[in-house]
């Protein structure tokens, strides 16, 4: 089998008509979404889920993340905190994931949550939206590409890594924001807000709106809390070195800010995540140039120091997950 792909912007109605077909076919669909392509199916059915598992050769305990179109849907899920309604009216749609309680009467299916009391809701924005809607159920989607590889930014990537494993990929161009949601969870008790993933809406905005700041874990209780997060995830087949200031002959080199850095004429390839130094753009930029440094050939891949402030803290977290040892190695 090889994916069909229809583009968003030639073929509008298609897009949705056959996205809809396949989804009740009981199938997964690649979708774009403003921040990396999903691999989106029916949350409700077990064996829709379970060809989200199947398809990326992922480890059945994480639970996914549940896609809605507004809060109303969202409400035939999960039971909302005061503070968890603020966030949601204020940054839906977008790129923030927020974990709640499941109803009693939910009816995602535990193998979308991997069998926990909570739910993982986001409502994106655009196409995903729309199909949603026209859908009426909740999209259970993860990133489409391989358990532990690099997400994907765009429909072509999702064609190489899965293409022969999917009926349908949806082209949405480039996706705008890069990485993944930002995933919170408030305590309901407090209020304290906990993040659980840097992504795609920087914590600060959080804080502000919530008029408080957000707490962090670090290390094991995040993947306790997360546990899709493991620890070598995004990887790519080169190894990855952080904080570079000087670069080997032959090594990649992803700079930031135009910063130069001692040897860099004799890089297998110079990329800059973002040439004025906007974080924005290094998000949107990262995962791309991840895989292009990696296509060069090169053994190493060199990344110098990013500021760790705003989106930095989502694109410092990808990175380190680049450079985590590997599963198998030591
Ligand atoms: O931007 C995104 O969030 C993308 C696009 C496609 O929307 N989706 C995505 O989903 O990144 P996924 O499945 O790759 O990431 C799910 C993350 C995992 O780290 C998982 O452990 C966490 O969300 N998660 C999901 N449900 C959870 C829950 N009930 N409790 C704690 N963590 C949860
Ligand atoms: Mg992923």
């Amino acid at each position: 089998m090889t994916a069909e792909i229809i583009d968003i912007i030639h073929e509008p109605q298609r897009a949705i008509s056959e996205a809809t077909r396949v989804l009740k076919d009981g199938f997964p669909v690649a979708i774009p979404t403003e921040t990396v392509y999903g691999l989106a199916a029916d949350a409700t059915r077990a064996e829709a889920i379970s060809r989200i598992y199947e398809t990326k050769g992922r480890p059945q305990f994480n639970p996914l993340i549940c896609h809605v179109c507004d809060i109303e849907m969202a409400e035939r899920y999960a039971v909302f905190d005061p503070v968890s309604r603020r966030l949601a009216e204020t940054f839906w749609p977008g790129p923030l994931t927020i974990i709640l309680p499941l109803r009693q009467d939910s009816t995602v299916h535990p193998l979308a949550t991997a069998g926990l009391e909570t739910v993982g809701l986001r409502c994106p924005e655009g196409y995903a939206n729309e199909l949603i809607r026209a859908f009426d159920r909740p999209l259970a989607a993860p990133s489409a590409n391989t358990s532990g590889k690099i997400s994907p930014t765009a429909a072509r990537h999702v064609m190489e890594d899965l293409g022969d494993k999917l009926q349908l990929i949806i082209n949405g161009g480039v996706s705008p924001i890069g990485v993944e949601s930002t995933i919170v969870r408030v305590d309901p008790d407090t209020g304290a807000i906990l993040l659980l993933r840097p992504g795609g809406l920087a914590a600060m905005e959080i804080a502000d709106v919530a008029g408080r700041d957000l707490q962090r874990r670090a290390g094991p209780a995040a993947i306790i809390e997360a546990p899709g997060m493991l620890a070598s995830h995004y990887a790519p087949g080169a190894a990855v070195r952080l904080n570079a200031t000087l670069i080997e002959p032959g090594e990649a080199l992803i700079r930031f800010g135009s910063v130069s850095v001692t040897g860099m004429e004799k890089a297998a390839i110079n990329l800059d995540l973002s040439p004025t130094a906007d974080l924005a753009q290094a998000a949107a930029n990262l995962f791309e140039y991840l895989k292009r440094a990696d296509a060069s050939g090169a053994a190493n891949i060199a990344v110098t120091p990013i500021p760790n402030e705003g989106l930095g803290e989502a694109i410092n977290d990808r990175l380190a997950r680049a450079a985590a040892p590997r599963d198998g190695e030591t």
